[in-house]
């Protein structure tokens, strides 16, 4: 099997490219720059390509001969000269173009729990309307909505590592947020299966277990032998900060951002046995924390 891979460099893509030559299947490995290229695990199977989601002869190209595409490239935290737009609905329907022009069978799309065409937070929109693109992209059109993922250089692995390296730490909301964190080899796991045995559908994966985020920072904590104070910061608060940064850097974290980030998640059905995967207990995820983000 040979599978192409979009954003390949991003956290996930680091972990989804090992996974699939440790299992023997060829990758396509686009990325936007040489700098990514580089940060690429080097093996047989894995094939760096430089892409431009505005230049359709590269995407012809990553996608040739390939049994499936995963379109990972997606931003949560908006730039001065990136947008929700731009990366994560114009991209998919530049990636779905190709997929149609090479009629692959199957299209896979990492979105978020949460996404839809009709929410009024600009990113659960953006992904909901890249979902619709994606689903039409291929007779396979496979959607998987993940939560906070967890795994070596994960933006969520970062973010709980800071926070845990203080004696004090503050939380937003004191973060009583409730999430459901999926361990990021358990995403790729069920990828690679959405890859082999492709059937068209929107899943939502999610890990074994909910936890507040205070208690999610307090077992990480535990773990790493610290321990560490919580304080509050009021959300209303945060999001008036973000306002006005976002609004002198045009982007960052906006309160777009903070409403994602504190928004419980929930799933009413776990697609872990739909796509063939065993989900990795939160403890063993959390003591995989540590590991580095190597190529
Ligand atoms: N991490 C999570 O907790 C989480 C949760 C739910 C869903 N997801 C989704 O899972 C996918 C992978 O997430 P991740 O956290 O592994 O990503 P990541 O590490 O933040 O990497 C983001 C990727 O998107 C690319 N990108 C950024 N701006 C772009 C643009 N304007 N056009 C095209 N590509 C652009 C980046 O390429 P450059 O390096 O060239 O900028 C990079 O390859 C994303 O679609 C994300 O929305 C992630």
């Amino acid at each position: 099997m040979r599978i192409a891979v979009t954003g390949a460099n991003s956290s996930v893509g680091l972990r989804l490219l090992r996974q699939a030559a440790a299992c023997g299947i060829s990758v396509d490995a686009g990325v936007r720059s040489e700098s990514a290229m580089r940060s690429l695990p080097s093996h047989e199977l894995i094939a760096p390509r430089i892409i431009s989601y505005r230049d359709p002869d590269s995407l012809d190209a990553l996608l040739r001969d390939c049994d499936s595409v995963v379109h990972l490239a997606g931003i949560l935290i908006p730039g001065k000269n990136t947008s929700y737009q731009e990366a994560n609905v114009d991209a998919t329907a530049s990636v779905a173009d190709a997929a149609r022009r090479a009629g692959l069978p199957s299209f896979v799309f990492i979105s978020v729990l949460g996404a839809s065409p009709d929410s009024a937070n600009a990113y659960f929109r953006s992904k909901g309307e890249a979902e619709t693109i994606a689903s039409d992209a291929a007779p396979a059109g496979v959607v998987i909505r993940t939560p906070i993922l967890l795994g070596p250089g994960s933006a969520g692995s970062a973010a709980l590592l800071a926070g845990v390296k203080r004696d004090k730490t503050s939380l937003l909301g004191g973060g009583k947020y409730v999430l459901q964190p999926l361990d990021v080899d358990d995403l790729c796991a069920a990828v690679l299966s959405a890859c082999r045995r492709p059937v068209a559908g929107t899943y939502e994966l999610a890990g074994p277990e909910r936890i507040s985020y205070r208690n999610l920072v307090l077992q990480t904590a535990e773990l790493l032998g610290k321990r560490v104070q919580i304080r509050s910061v009021p959300i209303w608060l945060a999001r008036l900060g973000a306002a006005v940064r976002g609004r002198l850097r045009g982007g960052g974290i906006t309160p777009t951002v903070i409403d994602v980030i504190t928004a419980d998640e929930e799933v009413e059905a776990n697609a872990d046995s739909a796509l063939g995967i065993e989900l990795t207990p939160l403890r063993e995820t959390l003591a995989k924390l540590q590991e580095k983000r190597t190529p």
